[in-house]
This record gives structure tokens, C-alpha cells and sequence, in this order.
């Protein structure tokens, strides 16, 4: 029981890259008009050319989330552009990695801006939007897809902010859903494992090697896995709400 996403309307954030980007790609192949929203303007428009050569509607805006106006404005002028809203994933976000003694504390500020605050303020400003999505058709269902992690459920040492903003996902998310779900807006939560993306890429050069040291041991998960899920998550049917979905690569132990 697949839906397509005809006639229905995507705002996928950090999608310059990674996640977001293969996110954006597959929404738009199974219909959806999609807003792709990042800093890195150049990469955005040339996915959007990408995605309307192969037949599909794409809006590039360039924001960046820890904003509380862009972030605002970026979930604006997509349903101004395309006239609704139905379906928002949450993915922009930053791991900066490290033992806690001695850490740059501007690595937690980026991590909470983004992963918490960024992720809270495009759910604020997309969330009426959402509700009106569930009331009329095509669906009368509307989705709110957070991206957490692994890290969201197991704490480890070297990740200890990086696990808090994703806890901190979960816990807004589960309660979200409460509020909503009776209102046909579905609230997920999806948790991958190691993805071969560009996130370590921004963990400081000193602990970066010691991250990736595990991670050439394993097959890595690649970006299309995730869209795949996410994909899955927002065409079920309207009765079916698929809550958490923790997706590891099968050689991933911890
Ligand atoms: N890769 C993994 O192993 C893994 C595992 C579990 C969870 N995740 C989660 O998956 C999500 C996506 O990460 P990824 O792996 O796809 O990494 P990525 O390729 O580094 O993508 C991160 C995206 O976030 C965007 N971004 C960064 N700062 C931003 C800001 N201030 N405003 C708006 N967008 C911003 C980036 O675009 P710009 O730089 O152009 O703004 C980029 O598009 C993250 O939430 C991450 O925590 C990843």
C-alpha cells in the first residue's frame, strides 16, 4: 500500500547535501512539489534544475534554519510558492564530535542552534500550515518527518552534545505527536546509523580521525536508504502512522 504524493507539497531542510538531498530527489520522483532548503545556494539550484529536467517541481531557497526569520520565511515562501504545505523533513543538522573536557564551546552552540532551535523553528512556522494540509484533499493526512540519529537513543562519550540535541528530538517529537496526531498530522522520528554524507567531515581534524576509523570497517548506509524510508514514512496510507523508524548499516554493532 504505497499513495503517491501527487499534488501534495515537500519542504525537505539541509537538502544541498547528503540526506536531504537524495530526501528532495525521491519526494519529488514520487510526486511531490518540493522546497529545498540550505545555505549553499549554487548546490540547491542545481538540484532543482535536476529534479525539473526529469519532470518534477522544485523550489531552491536559500536559508539557514538557526535563524528564527529565515527559518520562518523559508517555510513562508514555500506554501506561498505552491500554494500548501504537506510535508516537512526536518534534516538539517551538524555533528561536531569530541570528548567533553576542554571542548570548543561554540561546537555545542552550533550543534544546539541547529539540531534543536533550527529544527524547532521550522516545526513552529510549518505547523498550521500542516494542519490545514490534513483537512483537505488530496490526503487529508500531513507529515513531519524530524531526523534524529542512533545518537537520539544510545549516549556515548565523545558525542555527549551531539546526543543531547538528538534526545532532545525524540522527546519533542513523541510529545508532538500527541498533540497532533488527533488532527491527522503525523509526527516521525527517523533515527539512522553511520551514512556515508558529509557530516564528520565537519568534526574538528584532531577527532575526526579517530571517528572514521570505525566507520572504513563498515558498509555504510548511503543517503538513498534514508530517502527510501522517509519516502515510505509519508506515503502510508492516512490510518497508518509510522512513529520511529532506527535504521543501522546490518555491520553496525553499537
Ligand atoms: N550521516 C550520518 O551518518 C547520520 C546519521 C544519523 C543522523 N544523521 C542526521 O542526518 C541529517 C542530515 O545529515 P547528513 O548526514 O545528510 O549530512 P550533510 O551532508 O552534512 O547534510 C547536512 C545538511 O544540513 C545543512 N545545514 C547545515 N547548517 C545549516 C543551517 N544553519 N541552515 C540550514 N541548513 C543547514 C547543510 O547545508 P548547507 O551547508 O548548504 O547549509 C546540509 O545540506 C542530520 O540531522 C544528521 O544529524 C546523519
Amino acid at each position: 500500500m504505497t499513495e503517491d504524493l501527487n499534488g501534495t507539497v515537500a519542504l525537505v531542510t539541509g537538502a544541498s547535501s547528503g540526506i536531504g538531498e537524495a530526501t528532495a530527489r525521491e519526494l519529488a520522483r514520487r510526486g511531490a512539489a518540493v522546497a529545498i532548503g540550505a545555505r549553499r545556494k549554487q548546490r540547491l539550484d542545481a538540484l532543482a534544475q535536476e529534479i525539473e529536467d526529469a519532470g518534477g517541481r522544485a523550489l531552491a531557497i536559500e536559508a539557514d534554519v538557526t535563524d528564527a526569520d529565515q527559518a520562518r520565511r523559508l517555510v513562508a515562501y514555500t506554501a506561498e510558492h505552491f500554494g500548501r504545505l504537506d510535508t516537512v523533513v526536518n534534516n538539517a543538522g551538524v555533528m561536531l564530535l569530541g570528548p567533553a573536557v576542554d571542548a570548543p564551546v561554540e561546537e555545542w552552540d552550533r550543534m544546539i542552534a541547529l539540531n534543536l532551535q533550527g529544527l524547532l523553528y521550522v516545526a513552529h512556522a510549518a505547523l498550521p500550515h500542516l494542519l490545514a494540509a490534513a483537512e483537505t484533499e488530496p490526503r487529508r493526512v500531513a507529515d513531519l518527518v524530524n531526523i534524529s540519529s542512533v545518537a537520539g537513543r544510545v549516549a556515548r562519550q565523545g558525542a555527549a552534545v551531539y546526543n543531547l540535541t538528538k534526545h532532545g528530538v525524540g522527546a519533542f517529537s513523541e510529545a508532538l505527536r500527541q498533540e497532533v496526531t488527533g488532527r491527522h498530522v503525523r509526527v516521525s522520528l527517523v533515527e539512522p546509523g553511520a551514512v556515508a554524507t558529509e557530516l564528520v567531515d565537519h568534526v574538528r581534524e584532531e577527532i575526526r580521525a579517530r571517528v572514521t576509523g570505525g566507520l572504513d570497517k563498515m558498509e555504510r548506509l548511503q543517503s538513498e536508504d534514508i530517502a527510501d524510508a522517509i519516502a515510505y514514512i509519508v506515503s502510508r496510507p492516512r490510518h497508518i502512522a509510522v512513529n520511529e523508524l532506527l535504521i543501522r548499516p546490518t555491520d553496525e554493532e553499537g
